[in-house]
């Protein structure tokens, strides 16, 4: 039988915090037990803001390394970069024309990022759900596991495979969002009502995959916390909680498990402890990817059988929308 399909992909557009590993990649882990998995570099979602040519091609083989590096086995699953697979442009631009500017435009990433970038608001920024929408229908996906804040981009995915399925008739499954309750959004150690992001200018907001010990440890001494002192999960205890989820999330424990865990402990210890339970379990991600890093041909092998497999799932898929769309492909 067939095996369902999942589909997630970052964008290679900095250094991966933990908020991406917590959100998306550790959940990839089991998932590609059971499913069909592609996970992709998106580099070219990462164009849509302005970037250096150089590092997005470091930063794109870098995440390879970290996604194998985090447990995702390239045997069981298809890792490879969108751009090396031609039908997400052409998918693109097909699904272009079902796509309403207007829905474009209530999208709150599309809002947030033109008043980030008021200098640059290109068209490719606007475009951006529908290009990801072409990932994620390009492979006939069943599930989407992503982070809180792309929930949204996945509702129009679903919208626009609706609508062209009632267009033209049936031609792409219909995917799900995938979000796990715990975890789906990590929130800035500076501002813990605010999502932590790789692009943050605050350097001590996000705790980046990459950081050293010190680092790490010196940016959760370093959190803000709330008042009063008990360390438990609280709508009015946003930093705590967050500090908790990321604790939950790298020990696997359960909400009350974590919280039985700080009975009585003080808000300075409670940080320094998961402070070292973050640096702990990222050691061993982070040696794993310098090593894989280094060895450029095993990691170029891994690309090319990626590109290889999805190009084929995804030319099924565009030859079909191109039979349904009416273009023209020979006699
Ligand atoms: P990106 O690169 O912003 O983030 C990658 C994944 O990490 C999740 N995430 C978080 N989860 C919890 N807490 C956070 N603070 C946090 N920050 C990020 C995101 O929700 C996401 O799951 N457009 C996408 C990449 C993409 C994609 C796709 C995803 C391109 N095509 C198709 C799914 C399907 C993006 O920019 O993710």
């Amino acid at each position: 039988m067939e095996r369902n399909v999942v589909y997630s992909a970052v964008q290679p557009s900095g250094i991966p915090t933990i908020g991406n590993y917590i959100g998306s990649v550790r959940n990839w882990l089991a998932l590609q037990e059971e499913y069909a998995c592609y996970f992709a570099m998106a580099n070219m979602h990462a164009i849509t803001v302005r970037h250096d040519p150089a590092l997005l091609r470091r930063r794109t083989l870098e995440l390879c390394a970290l996604y194998i590096a985090c447990g995702i086995d390239p045997e069981k699953c298809t890792l490879y970069v969108q751009s090396q697979v031609p039908q997400h442009a052409e998918l693109c631009w097909t699904l272009n024309s079902v796509a309403y500017v207007g829905e474009m435009e209530r999208m709150t990433q599309f809002k947030d990022k033109s008043r980030k970038h008021e200098d640059n608001i290109n068209m490719g920024l606007m475009d951006y759900p529908v290009l990801m929408a072409a990932d994620i229908l390009l492979y006939q996906t069943d599930l989407v596991p992503v982070g809180q804040d792309q929930t949204q981009h996945v509702e129009i995915a679903r919208d626009i495979a609706i609508r062209f399925n009632n267009r033209y008739g049936e031609t792409f499954r219909v995917p799900k969002t995938l979000v796990y309750k715990q975890g789906a959004k990590i929130c800035s150690l500076q501002d813990p009502t605010k999502k932590m992001s790789k692009s943050d200018e605050n350097p001590n907001a996000c705790v980046f995959m990459t950081d050293d010990r010190d680092t790490i440890i010196r940016k959760f001494k370093r959190a803000v916390t709330d008042s009063g002192s008990e360390i438990n999960f609280s709508e009015d205890k946003p930093g705590i909680s967050n500090l908790l989820s990321i604790y939950c999330a790298f020990k696997n424990r359960t909400a009350e498990e974590a919280e039985r865990e700080f009975e009585g402990m003080g808000y300075g210890d409670f940080k320094l402890c998961v402070g070292e339970t973050v640096a702990d379990a990222l050691a061993p991600v982070q040696a794993e990817q310098t090593r894989i890093l280094a060895d450029k041909e095993y990691l170029s092998g891994v690309l090319a059988r990626g590109a290889e497999q999805a190009f084929r799932a995804a030319r099924k898929t565009l030859d079909k929308v191109y039979r349904k769309i009416g273009f023209y492909r020979g006699e």
